[in-house]
C-alpha cells in the first residue's frame, strides 16, 4: 500500500523533504506540498509531482487522502501542529525544534501520552548521520573505555539575519548538538555554561558552551554563525581508552599545484542529505506498522533539547554556570 504523505512548509526544508518523499521514499507518495505562500507551494508540488497543493495545514492535515504530515513550516507552528496531527490519530515528522518554549513540549507531550500512542517523531536528523551512530556504537562496544569529553564544533558560513544573536544561536543551532551528543552518550545534562569571545565588526560571535552530564562527563560545543569559509561540523569523543573524532566529509580531493584540497558544502543539506534519507525512511516505518524507531527523536526528546537551550539561554545572559532542570521521564517514552 502506498502511503500518501502532505509536507507542510514549501521553503528550504520543505522542498528538500518534498524531494525524498518523491525520489527516495518507495512505499510513499507526495499527494499535498502546502504553504500560506501559494506560489511556493506550486513550485515545489510541480518540481517533485504532488497531486495536490493547499494553503491551510490544519485543512491538510484533516483530509482523509493524507495518511501522514511532515512539518517543515516555521519553529512557532511546530507544537500546534504536531498536536493537531495527533488529534487526527496522523503520525508526524516534525522538523526541529518542538518548540523553543519547554513549557509547550509538555502540552505536546500530554496530548501524545492521553492517547497512548506515540505519533510525533522530530527531525533531529543527525541521530542517522553514519559518524555519530559509529560513536554511539563504539562506546556500547567498549572500544573507547568509558566517556570523558565530546567536543563539538557546528560552523555556518554567515548568519542567515544580521539581527541573529547569541541566544538564537543556542535556540537554533545548538539544539543539533544538544540532542546528538545525549544519544551517543546515552545521559542527560546537569548544567551549562556558554561564553562569547569579541569579534570586530557587528556580526554575532561564537557562543561556546561547556555542559556537564549527570554521568561527570564535560561536552563542549561551539557555534560559530559567521564562520565564513564553509558549512562545518566536527566532533570528537573521547574516551578513558581512545578517542573517536569525525573525519570531514568529502566525496573527492583536489591535488593540484603542490597542494590537496577538500571542499566545503555551503550548508547542512548536503553534508547530511544521506541522514535525511534515513530518517525520512525510519518515518515511513513508523507510519506503517506504529512502532516507534528506536534511535529516532521524540517528543521527550523535543522538551530536553528546549530545557538546555532555555539553560543555556540563562548561563549566556547571566555569565553564570546554569542548572539544567528536567522533570523525570514519563514512563510512556521508556
Ligand atoms: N533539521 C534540520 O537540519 C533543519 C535545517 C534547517 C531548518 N530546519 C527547520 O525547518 C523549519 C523550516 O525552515 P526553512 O529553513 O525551510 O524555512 P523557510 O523560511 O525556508 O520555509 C518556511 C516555509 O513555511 C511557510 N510557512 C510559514 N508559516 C506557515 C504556515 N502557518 N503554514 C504553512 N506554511 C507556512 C513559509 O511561507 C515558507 O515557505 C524551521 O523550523 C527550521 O528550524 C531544520
Amino acid at each position: 500500500m502506498t502511503l500518501r504523505l502532505a509536507v507542510i512548509g514549501a521553503g528550504l526544508m520543505g522542498a528538500d523533504h518534498a524531494k525524498i518523499v518523491a525520489e527516495d521514499l518507495p512505499g510513499a507518495s507526495l499527494q499535498v506540498v502546502c504553504d500560506m505562500d501559494a506560489g511556493r507551494a506550486k513550485a515545489v508540488a510541480d518540481r517533485f509531482g504532488a497531486a495536490d497543493v493547499a494553503n491551510s495545514p490544519e485543512a491538510v492535515i484533516a483530509r482523509a487522502d493524507v495518511d501522514a504530515v511532515i512539518v517543515a513550516s516555521p519553529d512557532f507552528t511546530h507544537a500546534p501542529l504536531s498536536m493537531a496531527c495527533i488529534k487526527a490519530g496522523k503520525r508526524v515528522l516534525c522538523e526541529k525544534p518542538l518548540s523553543q518554549s519547554s513549557a509547550e513540549c509538555l502540552q505536546v507531550m500530554d496530548e501524545e501520552m492521553l492517547c497512548g500512542e506515540r505519533f510525533v517523531q522530530l527531525g533531529f536528523m543527525r541521530r542517522y548521520d553514519q559518524s555519530y551512530m559509529e560513536m554511539r556504537q563504539a562506546l556500547r562496544d567498549g572500544a573507547l573505555g568509558r566517556a570523558l569529553m565530546m567536543h563539538n564544533f557546528h560552523r555556518n558560513v554567515e548568519t542567515p539575519a544580521s539581527d541573529f544573536t547569541g541566544a538564537m544561536a543556542i535556540t537554533n543551532s545548538a539544539p543539533h548538538e544538544f540532542d546528538v551528543v545525549r544519544l551517543v552518550l546515552d545521559t542527560e545534562y546537569r548544567a551549562i555554561s556558554a561564553h562569547q569571545p569579541k569579534r570586530s565588526d557587528s556580526r554575532v560571535a561564537p557562543v561556546v558552551m561547556v555542559l556537564e552530564t549527570q554521568d561527570d562527563q564535560l561536552v563542549t560545543i561551539e557555534i560559530n554563525n559567521n564562520a565564513a569559509y564553509g558549512y562545518d561540523v566536527r566532533a570528537e569523543l573521547v574516551g578513558e581508552a581512545g578517542s573517536l573524532a569525525m573525519n570531514h566529509v568529502a566525496y573527492t580531493r583536489l591535488d593540484a599545484k603542490l597542494s590537496s584540497a577538500t571542499a566545503y558544502e555551503p550548508d547542512w543539506r548536503g553534508r547530511y542529505h544521506e541522514a535525511y534519507v534515513r530518517q525520512n525512511r525510519a518515518f515511513l516505518r513508523f507510519v506503517e506498522t506504529g512502532q516507534f524507531p528506536e534511535i529516532a527523536s521524540s517528543c521527550w526528546d523535543g522538551y530536553c533539547a528546549a530545557v538546555v537551550a532555555e539553560a543555556g539561554v540563562l548561563a549566556l545572559e547571566s555569565g553564570q554556570k546554569t542548572l539544567v532542570e528536567m522533570i523525570s521521564k514519563p514512563e510512556f517514552y521508556a
